[in-house]
């Protein structure tokens, strides 16, 4: 087996080989529970620059450091008891928490772009978790995709984007969940929401009270998450939020059976779980030449609709230039 099989399922072989490439600074991208990870020693300065180089991400936005226990997160960052208590209540899955740096820790200086916390999470997919264990370090990962751009929930989107600047794709076939880990900032006094996603924000208030949401949900000059920045995860085309139908030339993202007349819909039977594990290759799929744009039904704001509205409303944001 050698790396000009690009994509490659996750046989014993290949998995030796993805730990061998990450220990020796490359990259490897890797399927997790959520989107596609484009993944590299967190503790090689070179690999971090080089996952920066590969996304083309602005050096500010911080990468999230994925690990295989708890264990190995807390020689990373120090856990409070609402980090204690969040990690054994939703780790292993999409939940990242934001937590202060260890001193000593093993990260390299590029990861936390200048600040002194850490974006930790153990993500529930066997892949991810085998790669991690087989490699033996810490791994920082960013989506696997162009910063801005929809994120990956599967391994050919991640060869669209990234194919040339990675040594090899594990494909763990589609994302479960497939938005990206809710970000949570465990930092201050009280908690914070930088970023809705996989585990929604109710589950997290039952298990630990009040969380602020103030900067996570208003468009800030200066978000405390760099990557809450406007537009992003954005197909293309452009994107029109809560249409009740399309308009002459669009594709019509429909959600529930009411939408009569759509192209493609996110769940006829308006489960929001089915909606987000579809909606980035949904997106993906109209995002072609023939339609003026994508207009998206109404999705519910509860639960993972928090998270799938986030992501359409920075979709249908003003493109940077
Ligand atoms: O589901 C996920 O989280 C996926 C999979 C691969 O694990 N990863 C992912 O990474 O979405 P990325 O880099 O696309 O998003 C990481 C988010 C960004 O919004 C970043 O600004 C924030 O986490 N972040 C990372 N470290 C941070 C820190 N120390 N403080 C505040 N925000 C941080
Ligand atoms: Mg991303």
């Amino acid at each position: 087996m050698t790396t000009r099989h690009l994509i490659a399922r996750p046989t014993r072989q290949v998995l030796r080989l993805a730990a061998r490439l990450l220990r020796g600074g490359r990259l490897v991208a890797f399927p997790t529970e959520t989107v596609y990870g484009l993944g590299g020693d967190a503790g090689s300065d070179r690999a971090v620059a080089a996952i920066y180089a590969a996304k083309r991400r602005p050096r500010h936005n911080p990468l999230i450091v994925h690990v295989a226990t708890l264990a190995a997160a807390r020689l990373l960052a120090r856990f409070d008891s609402r980090a204690e208590r969040l990690a054994r209540l939703f780790w292993p899955g999409p939940l990242t928490l934001v937590l202060r740096r260890r001193a000593g820790a093993r990260l390299s200086r590029h990861i936390g772009a200048g600040l002194d916390s850490v974006a930790l999470r153990i993500p529930a997919n066997p892949v991810a978790l085998a790669l991690i264990r087989g490699s033996g370090c810490a791994i920082a990962a960013p989506s696997a995709n162009h910063s801005g751009g929809v994120s990956p929930t599967r391994a050919r989107h991640v060869r669209q984007s990234l194919g040339g600047r990675v040594s090899l794709i594990i494909d763990g076939g589609p994302c479960d969940v497939g938005l990206e880990s809710t970000v949570l900032d465990l930092t201050g006094k009280v908690a914070r929401l930088l970023r809705p996603g996989g585990v929604p924000l109710e589950a997290l208030r039952r298990a630990i009270g009040p969380i602020l949401l103030d900067e996570a949900e208003s468009e800030e000059l200066r978000p405390a998450s760099p990557g809450r920045l406007l537009s992003h995860y954005a197909p293309t085309r452009p994107v029109r939020t809560n249409a009740q139908g399309p308009r002459a030339g669009e594709a019509y993202l429909g959600f529930g059976r009411a939408a009569q007349g759509a192209t493609l819909n996110l769940s006829a039977r308006a489960d929001l779980g089915e909606a987000a594990a579809n909606l980035f290759a949904m997106l993906r799929a109209l995002d072609r030449p023939e339609f003026t744009a994508i207009a998206v039904a109404p999705i519910p704001r509860h639960g993972l609709g928090r998270a799938i509205n986030d992501r359409l409303k920075r979709a249908a944001a003003p493109r940077r230039p």
